[in-house]
């Protein structure tokens, strides 16, 4: 049995507004009293993991330890099959310091080029940790293929080139509402909240 969150405050272990933002109001409907990292000052670790879960876990249990309350961390990409996984827990990092995710489509275009199998996943793993070390891991995908030249200007990352499996159009393409229902992000939560919010 995962352990269940209790009401009360809970961290963001993130800087990023955004993804602030959009896990405040997916845990709008349960007690929790949602601060970001940022709001608290604290630092954000390296993420050095090989994995997606062992990056949230890190980003986690270091901010659970630092404020002494529970945290809840987010950590996501892009793995094309071909590419054996790439880019994977390196997916922001492909776009450069300019965060240039152009860039980085077009490198994963090269990387596929006079390939076939142009099947890709996002992912996202999910950590809420507590201050005494203990956490609960979920992960989220959605499958589909990829597509050139990247379409639509909604979304972000690599969501031009992303076609969800049964749709033919991009993530970029698509109305925020219903990418949120169909998104590796969305089928994380969905286990998230199962296991620890209901
Ligand atoms: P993180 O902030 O370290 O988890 O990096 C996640 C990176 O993965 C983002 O910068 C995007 O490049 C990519 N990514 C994650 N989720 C999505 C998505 O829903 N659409 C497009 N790109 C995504």
């Amino acid at each position: 049995m995962a352990r269940h969150f209790e009401h009360g405050k809970l961290v963001i272990a993130s800087h990023n507004p955004g993804k602030v933002r959009e896990i405040g109001d997916l845990l709008r409907p349960y007690d929790v009293d949602v601060v970001s990292a940022s709001e608290l000052n604290l630092e954000e670790p390296e993420e050095t993991g090989t994995t997606f879960i062992a990056n949230a876990e890190l980003k986690a249990r270091f901010v659970a330890e630092a404020s002494g309350l529970p945290a809840l961390s987010d950590d996501s990409g892009l793995a094309v099959k071909a590419l054996g996984g790439d880019p994977g827990v390196v997916s922001a990092r492909w776009a450069g310091p300019g965060k240039d995710f152009g860039l980085a489509m077009q490198r994963v275009e090269d990387g596929l080029m006079g390939r076939t199998d142009r099947q890709a996943h996002f992912a996202c793993a999910l950590a809420l940790c507590w201050p005494d070390g203990h956490c609960e891991t979920f992960e989220g995908t959605v499958h589909g293929t990829l597509v050139w030249p990247p379409r639509g200007e909604r979304g972000f990352g690599y969501d031009p080139m992303f076609v969800a499996e049964g749709r033919d159009i991009t993530f970029g393409e698509m109305d925020p509402d219903e990418k949120h229902q169909i998104s590796h992000r969305a089928d994380a939560f969905r286990k998230l909240v199962a296991a620890c919010f209901k």
